[in-house]
């Protein structure tokens, strides 16, 4: 599902480059449901956002379901990404002047993949899933911040991706809420066979995933 090859990371900064992420080699199966962990600062964000399109490699390639990301034009593999991929960010990312069905909806209006409709029915019914029913029509200033991240879920499952990518989507959460949303995301995985790459700092948690993959200095290590 996942096949990463020498991926690397430059920043260029006031104090000259700095290497997030140097020569990474990944392979993660459809289906599979991966922890990458790693202190503060090794790079995962990094990582991350490179498989997930969001960040161009300085060097190195990544492979989703068989297509080469990075070679792709620009509209390509947004709307590759938009159909394939689905990301949870560490900080909660959702539009303010929209209500959560309508950030819930979003990605399929932007794909346009399905009539209005059928967008308000999947999100609504995504929503349901995250037990948020009551919540459809609240802004996300009016969500509480677990709340908000179960909306970023159900917004990243909306064009049913094959790929669901989550960094740290608990971490600003209570120990409680911080379990549920973990749950779901393993539901997911299991239930749909969603690929699941999760960054998380809580090692408990990593246990629960099939795999774990250290990050440290920008590599993996054993
Ligand atoms: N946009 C940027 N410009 C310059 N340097 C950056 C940028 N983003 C990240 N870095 C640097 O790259 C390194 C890796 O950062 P990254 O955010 O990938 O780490 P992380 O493992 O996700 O950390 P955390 O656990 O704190 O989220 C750090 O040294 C960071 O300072
Ligand atoms: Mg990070």
């Amino acid at each position: 599902m996942l096949a990463c090859r020498g991926l690397t990371k430059h920043y260029a900064t006031d104090r000259g480059p700095v290497t997030a992420v140097r020569g990474v080699d990944l392979d993660i199966g459809s289906g599979d449901y991966a922890a990458i962990v790693g202190r503060s600062g090794s790079g995962k964000s990094s990582l991350m956002s490179m498989i997930g399109g969001l960040s161009r490699p300085s060097a190195g390639t990544v492979r989703i379901a068989g297509t080469d990301l990075w070679g792709l034009s620009e509209a390509k593999a947004a709307a590759f990404r938009s159909t394939h991929v689905g990301f949870v960010f560490q900080f909660a990312s959702l539009l303010p002047n929209l209500r959560a069905l309508d950030n819930v909806a979003l990605p399929a209006r932007l794909a346009g993949t399905m009539s209005r409709r059928a967008s308000e029915e999947r999100a609504a019914q995504l929503l349901a899933d995250m037990g948020l029913d009551s919540h459809a029509e609240a802004f996300p200033f009016e969500l509480s911040s677990g709340e908000q991240r179960r909306v970023a879920i159900a917004r990243a499952l909306m064009n049913e991706p094959g790929l669901l990518l989550a960094d740290e989507p608990t971490s600003d959460l209570d120990e409680q809420t911080e379990r549920e949303v973990m749950a779901l995301l393993r539901d997911i995985n299991r239930a749909r066979g969603t690929t699941l790459v999760l960054v998380t700092h809580n090692l408990t948690l990593a246990a629960e995933a099939g795999r774990i993959i250290h990050i440290a200095d920008g590599a993996v290590v054993a």
